[in-house]
Order: structure tokens, then C-alpha cells, then sequence
């Protein structure tokens, strides 16, 4: 019972660490986490099916998730991001 739940609490942390961890493993909250957090989360997030959660995300490449955002439907979401910022997001969604 004991470890169980020990190890379910490390998987837990484990899953929370993985994604910044990989893309800018210098900063403790990466440019990417937090524009996704203050301009994407909300619908990503949501639980909403009009909209694909964060897991149908990160199967995307950076690519089609810049392409969304300068062009494509998440260009509104995305205004005022600068290219860089756009990456970011693309890249820590990713995990690249
Ligand atoms: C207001 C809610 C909302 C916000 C905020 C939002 N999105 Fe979306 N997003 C959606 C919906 C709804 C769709 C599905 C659009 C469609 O299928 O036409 C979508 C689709 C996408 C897609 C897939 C596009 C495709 O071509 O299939 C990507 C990638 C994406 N969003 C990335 C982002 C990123 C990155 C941000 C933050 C900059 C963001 N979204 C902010 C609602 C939102």
C-alpha cells in the first residue's frame, strides 16, 4: 500500500518535469510553459473536444504547431507573440 503510493506520486512528478525539462533545461520555467500557460492552456486544457488537448498537441511537429499560429486557426490566439515566443511554445509542447 506504502509504495504504491510513493510510486504513484513519483510518476506524478515525473510527468509534470518531463516537458520543460527537455526544451530549456536552464530556465525553471521555460519561455514555452508560460506562454502556453497564459495563452493556450485554457482551451487545450479545458476537457472541451472542440479543441485538441495538450496530448493531441505534442503529437504535432513544431512545425504544424507554428503553422497553426501564423496562418492558421491559432492566429488570433497567438497575436502579439513574437516568432521566438511562437517556437518556444511549439518547441515545449513538443518536448523539443
Ligand atoms: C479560445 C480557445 C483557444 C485558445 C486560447 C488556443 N486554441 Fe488552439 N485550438 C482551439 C480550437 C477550438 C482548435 C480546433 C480548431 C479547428 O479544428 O479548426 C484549436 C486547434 C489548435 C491546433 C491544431 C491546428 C490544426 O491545424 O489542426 C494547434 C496546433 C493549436 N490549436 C495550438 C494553439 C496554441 C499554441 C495556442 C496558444 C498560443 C492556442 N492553440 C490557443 C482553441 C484554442
Amino acid at each position: 500500500m506504502r509504495l504504491r503510493s510513493t510510486w504513484g506520486g513519483a510518476a506524478l512528478m515525473a510527468l509534470t518535469l518531463a516537458a520543460p525539462g527537455t526544451g530549456a533545461a536552464d530556465a525553471p520555467v521555460s519561455r514555452g510553459e508560460e506562454v502556453y500557460a497564459a495563452r493556450c492552456k485554457e482551451c487545450h486544457e479545458s476537457g472541451d473536444d472542440r479543441a485538441p488537448q495538450r496530448d493531441a498537441l505534442a503529437r504535432k511537429t513544431p512545425a504544424e504547431i507554428i503553422a497553426a499560429m501564423t496562418g492558421g486557426p491559432m492566429t488570433p490566439m497567438a497575436e502579439g507573440l513574437t516568432p521566438e515566443d511562437k517556437q518556444a511554445v511549439a518547441d515545449y509542447l513538443t518536448g523539443h
